[in-house]
């Protein structure tokens, strides 16, 4: 039972609140949080309703009395706290990127399995019935082959460049910025939806302002009044990547930070041979199937999806539901598996983190060498971004 997990939230910035409102929803208590400070760690845990607020993450992941840890800072504190709560004996849900590098990420995985603990990764967006429901219409053949995959994930909020945020920082952020933060979600959901995975790519990257004013933007936030130093950005804000599939399907996606008036704009169309399905995360509430004879806008209702989208819905159709109902359902999931040990198909695991960050080196790699790469899909070795991995093609 639910009821009985008592979960800790390292983070309370935007998403640390989504998932401590998640696992309330879920049933566990929440027991502890952490921040950046004790006194905004005390802060948190008032706002938030948390039992205790902690001095430290570092303290909070080996307390006793704490079943499962949700990692909400910045990317750099993931992999040490992921790690040390594993070996502490909890439970992870642990934010992506897992690490700054596949290296690390690797190294979770292999962590996790030793732990013999659930480790979980917040690829959301899975979450969407109109998503399970495009992933049923290619497994069950409606489709047809899968011929293309492309789309977008564009977001606006550090368009200028007095927008700054800890991404922009590649110590704490990692090397890849918009690829690694939004590019990595519409990398997971084209491959889980398809079932194809991404084999080799080529990708560009730009970075629109080589220069931005530390002025402390939160997440999603505007640049505030304060002026900090201009800082030289060594992280990419936009990329382009093309890609083959091991399926035998092309595909194109566009990531961007700077794009202006898109917000959270993730975009996904797979074309098959008998039908096109679309999905925009920005109207989840309709997908569209398009066929030779007349395309559909089929709804998020229960009595019009296949079962196994069906049963993630909450609300009766015409009642919106969202971003953070995908995250209540992922927490479930998350905290089903930690209950009753059951691996449950289609909830996001440390390995789709791994995937992710293998993905993420092979844009990099990609984009510094100017050509096609291969994608490391193998369980230890070699990440993509190794010498021997660049692949000439037709010159
Ligand atoms: N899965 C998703 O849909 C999704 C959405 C948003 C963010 N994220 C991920 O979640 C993470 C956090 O992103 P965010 O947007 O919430 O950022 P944020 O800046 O809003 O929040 C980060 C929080 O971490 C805290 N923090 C900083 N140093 C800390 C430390 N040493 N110990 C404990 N806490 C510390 C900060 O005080 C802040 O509250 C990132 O890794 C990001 O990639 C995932």
């Amino acid at each position: 039972m639910a009821g009985e997990l008592r979960a800790a939230i390292a983070g309370t910035g935007f998403v640390g609140a989504v998932h401590a409102r998640s696992a309330r929803l879920a049933g566990a208590l929440l027991a502890g949080v952490a921040a950046s400070s004790e006194e905004s760690a005390a802060a948190a845990a008032s706002r938030l309703g948390a039992e205790r607020s902690f001095g430290s993450a570092e303290a909070m992941v080996e307390a006793e009395g704490i079943d499962v840890v949700h990692i909400c800072t910045p990317n750099h504190l993931h992999l040490p706290l992921a790690e040390a709560a594993l070996q502490a004996g909890k439970h992870v849900i642990c934010e992506k990127p897992l690490a700054l590098d596949a290296e690390g990420a690797e190294r979770l995985v292999k962590t996790a399995a030793e732990a013999g603990r659930q480790a979980t990764v917040p690829f959301i967006y899975r979450y969407y019935p109109t998503v399970r429901e495009a992933r049923e219409r290619v497994r069950d053949g409606r489709t047809g082959a899968v011929r293309l995959l492309h789309g977008t994930y564009l977001q606006d909020w550090l368009l200028s460049p007095e927008d700054h945020n800890w991404r922009v920082e590649e110590e704490l952020g990692g090397a890849s910025r918009a690829f690694a933060d939004i590019g990595s979600h519409w990398c997971d959901l084209a491959e889980f939806v398809s079932g194809h995975r991404i084999a080799r790519l080529s990708a560009r990257v730009a970075t629109a302002h080589p220069e931005r004013r530390q002025s402390g933007t939160e997440t999603f936030g505007r640049a505030g009044g304060d002026r900090g130093e201009l800082h030289r950005v060594r992280t990419e804000d936009a990329a382009v990547v093309q890609f083959e599939t091991d399926g035998g399907a092309l595909g194109t996606v566009v990531v961007s930070q700077v794009a202006p008036g898109r917000k959270n704009r993730l975009w996904l169309e797979v074309d098959g041979a008998e039908e096109a399905i679309a999905f925009d995360q920005e109207a989840p509430e309709l997908l569209w199937c398009g066929r030779r004879e007349a395309a559909t806008l089929l709804p998020r209702d229960a009595e019009a999806l296949s079962p196994a989208a069906a049963r993630y819905v909450t609300l009766p159709a015409g009642h919106p539901e969202g971003y953070a109902d995908c995250f209540d359902a992922f927490v479930a999931e998350a905290y089903r598996a930690i209950q009753t040990g059951e691996a449950i198909e289609g909830l996001p695991v440390f390995a789709d983190g791994l995937r992710a960050a293998r993905i993420t080196e092979a844009v990099l790699a990609s984009a510094r060498a100017q050509a096609w790469v291969q994608v490391d899909d193998a369980a230890s070795g070699p990440g993509a971004a190794g010498g021997d991995a660049v692949v000439e093609v037709g010159g």
